[in-house]
């Protein structure tokens, strides 16, 4: 049975938007285990657009699950992965104009960079799961290089269209299957949906789906009716008595 880890970095997109302290990702993450998260996931992009580092180094403070650092491989990420220490390093594409991470990383034609990062993060007991497109090339070179993980990217099958979609779907479970026979351990996430999940859910040899997007927009829509009607009883039935009144009789 799959764990599900819980990509919050929509969070922190709504409060980068205004620059101000709400809401805050470290708060929400516990709600996120209290609703049977089995791991946080957050990615700390160059850009700083959603993510910050304050974010990363509360969290690892508080999330009582696993959390899992998703990062582009770059000296100055691997510098920060190795002063916090999360429970995993994702490695992941990252280029500044994409509106979310856009197919996954080329490691057989980077062999020996993969192999020096990979190496240079897991002598330090952090394992590194690769996230890469559920193809023979990127799982054999995912293994030259001495990845613990991969993470498939399930991009692809959550963008099809219903005639292609099991095409899509048996990619998956063949990449699962040859991972495992060559000792990678399996992760897959991306455009996950409450409508498409279960059937990755069900193969056999993935141990855990990051989801994000979906859950925050589900949080949204169930969550807007009581926001609502809590801001509408404050405006409809203010207090009467005056804010500070203590500190305005004693003219302070
Ligand atoms: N896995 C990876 C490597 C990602 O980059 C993302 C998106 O940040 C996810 C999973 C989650 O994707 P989604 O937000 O579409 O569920």
């Amino acid at each position: 049975m799959a764990s599900l880890g819980v990509n919050i970095d929509h969070i922190a997109n709504v409060r980068q938007a205004r620059r101000t302290t709400e809401p805050d990702p470290v708060v929400l993450a516990l709600l996120a285990e209290l609703g049977g998260a089995d791991g946080i996931t957050i990615h700390l992009r160059e850009d700083r657009r959603h993510i910050q580092d304050r974010d990363l180094e509360l969290l690892r403070k508080t999330v009582s699950s696993r959390l899992n650092l998703e990062m582009a491989p770059t000296p100055e990420m691997v510098q920060i992965s190795k002063k916090v220490r999360p429970d995993m390093v994702t490695l992941v594409p990252e280029r500044r104009e994409e509106i979310t991470t856009e197919g996954g990383l080329d490691v057989a034609r980077n062999e020996m960079f993969f192999k020096e990062v990979v190496g240079e993060i897991q002598s330090i007991g952090i394992p590194v799961s690769l996230f890469i497109d559920p193809i023979h090339e990127q799982l054999q070179a995912s293994h030259n290089v001495g990845a613990s993980w991969v993470e498939l990217h399930t991009g692809s099958y959550a963008q099809a269209k219903w005639t292609s979609q099991a095409i899509e779907l048996a990619k998956l479970q063949e990449a699962t299957a040859e991972a495992r026979c060559l000792g990678l351990r399996v992760n897959a996430g991306h455009g996950l949906t409450y409508q498409n999940v279960e059937a990755v859910a069900a193969i056999e040899g993935i141990e855990e789906l990051n989801i994000g997007h979906t859950i925050i927009s589900r949080a949204i829509a169930t969550g807007l009716e009581k926001a609502v009607k809590e801001m509408k009883l404050l405006v409809v039935t203010p207090r009467k008595e005056t804010l500070f009144a203590g500190y305005q009789s004693q003219g302070l």
